[in-house]
């Protein structure tokens, strides 16, 4: 055998043993260590037109359920199953109050209460024995929010700085994943798969800018991380931050209009806002807002066409022809094409995986946290300012290189370190005076 025989090694590695995924992060359902802990924050489940006068059947952390909105307005979202003898609840009739199974009219209330069961003569003594399942529910600007976690800790509902800018429009969409939720939030924390999937290997998805290679600066904060990316544009840097913030919000600044490279912009505000919803093991979903506000990248109106709002969305169409996504593979190709759950043990992460590996350390420490000691996790408002300061943004600043390459690269870097301390300075700030007091701190830093 010679020796360029010998570096095939497709058969060696065919039999090593199984590797599977870390069983830790990945698991949903109910009692898993991850979905004990993931049940503990509110999350969208669904977008508000979707609930129409019937019930919507769902499957959210491996659960079978139904959303409905009763005749008085309120929601209600509830295990599938009938605890009479198990009929779905998708085809329960809608009730002035809360919900009646088909099949033998039992009744009950958002809550799961059991109101009446007309087939019954002793109904009283059945309703103190027999509840539906039932989640408290929240409306907040066209989402559904849920909490599956235990009632007795119940979070305060978190609210968003990039979700209540004045004269802001938001303009929720959904784009269901063929894959475990956290392949598609680790998409978030992977900065460098924007240079080459987006821009470089195969066509220009969003914008040329973004296949410039970044300097990348992390910043973690008490609930999750946001890092800032310096892409050179001559005399100027754009400077583009993500959020995460933990178990699975994620914010991206502008994809398609940045900057001409020649205009100075302090903290243009982010186009998405997006949750990662585990649907079960295998499946999740994003639900999202996209953002029209005057401090977003310009709206377009063609983008306000649900099929729009899904294609922009940075997760990508899944429906399109088998071909098509062969030749232009975006997100979904890349995430879902990992497997129903990608074997963690077949990795060989790099140096363009810090991103990720600081998510999976912190996820599995908040997991750990509750799993093992009962500590409930830190909650998005625990920050303390109300809405929750994220930053989630653009900015551009005058700052014309080094002579060396090196030499530029630290100085960008070190440019990126003072650009999020500032954005961090001004956490106890809201609206207007905190995006006036970032402006004067970041113009300082033009050169
Ligand atoms: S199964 Fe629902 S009322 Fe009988
Ligand atoms: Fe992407």
């Amino acid at each position: 055998m010679d020796d360029v025989t010998r570096q095939f090694s497709g058969y060696q590695q065919a039999k090593a043993p199984a590797a599977g995924p870390d069983e830790l992060l990945v698991r949903v359902g109910p009692g898993t260590p991850g979905g004990e802990y993931l049940r503990r924050f509110w999350h969208p489940v669904a977008i508000t037109s979707q609930v129409g006068d019937l019930p919507l059947a769902l499957r959210r952390f491996g659960e079978d359920l139904v959303l409905f909105r009763d005749g008085s307005g309120h929601y209600g979202l509830v295990h599938r199953h009938c605890p009479h003898r198990n009929a779905s609840l998708e085809f329960a009739i809608v009730q002035p109050r809360g919900i009646r199974c088909c099949y033998h009219g039992w009744h009950f209330d958002v809550d799961g209460t059991l109101l009446e069961a007309p087939a019954e003569p002793d109904s009283v003594r059945l309703d103190q024995r027999v509840r539906l399942g039932a989640y408290p529910v929240r409306e907040y600007k066209g989402l559904v929010f849920a909490y599956f976690g235990p009632p007795d800790a119940v979070p305060p509902f978190p609210t968003y700085d990039t979700c209540e800018i004045e004269g802001g429009e938001l303009l929720p969409y959904e784009v269901p994943m063929d894959c475990n939720w956290l392949q598609v939030a680790e998409n978030s924390m992977d900065p460098m798969h924007v240079v080459f999937l987006h821009t470089r290997v195969n066509r220009v998805q969003f914008t040329k800018k973004l296949g410039i290679l970044p300097v990348i600066r992390w910043f973690e904060t008490p609930i999750g991380f946001f890092y800032t990316k310096g892409r050179r544009m001559d005399d100027f840097l754009w400077i583009s931050t993500n959020d995460i913030v933990l178990p699975n919000f994620t914010q991206a600044g502008a994809v398609h209009e940045s900057t001409d490279g020649a205009t100075t912009k302090y903290f243009g505000r982010n186009s998405f806002t997006r949750w990662i919803v585990p649907v079960d093991d295998t499946h999740s979903t994003v639900l999202a807002y996209r953002h029209f506000n005057p401090r977003a990248e310009s709206p377009r109106d063609e983008w306000r066409t649900p099929e729009a709002l899904e294609e922009i969305d940075i997760t990508r169409l899944r429906n399109r022809p088998y071909r098509e996504r062969q030749i232009d593979p975006g997100d979904y190709e890349a995430v879902s094409g990992q497997g129903p759950i990608t074997p963690h043990g077949r990795e060989h992460l790099a140096s363009s995986d810090t991103g990720v590996v600081r998510y999976r350390r912190r996820l599995r420490a908040g997991i750990r946290a509750l799993a093992d000691e009962g500590r409930a996790p830190l909650q998005p408002g625990a920050h303390g300012a109300a809405p929750i300061p994220t930053y989630g943004s653009d900015t551009v600043l005058r700052f014309p290189p080094a002579p060396d390459a090196q030499e530029d690269e630290a100085a960008v870097g070190e440019l990126l370190e003072a650009v999020g301390a500032i954005y961090r300075s001004a956490d106890g700030l809201t609206g207007d005076p905190r995006y006036e007091d970032l402006a004067t701190k970041l113009a300082t830093l033009n050169r």
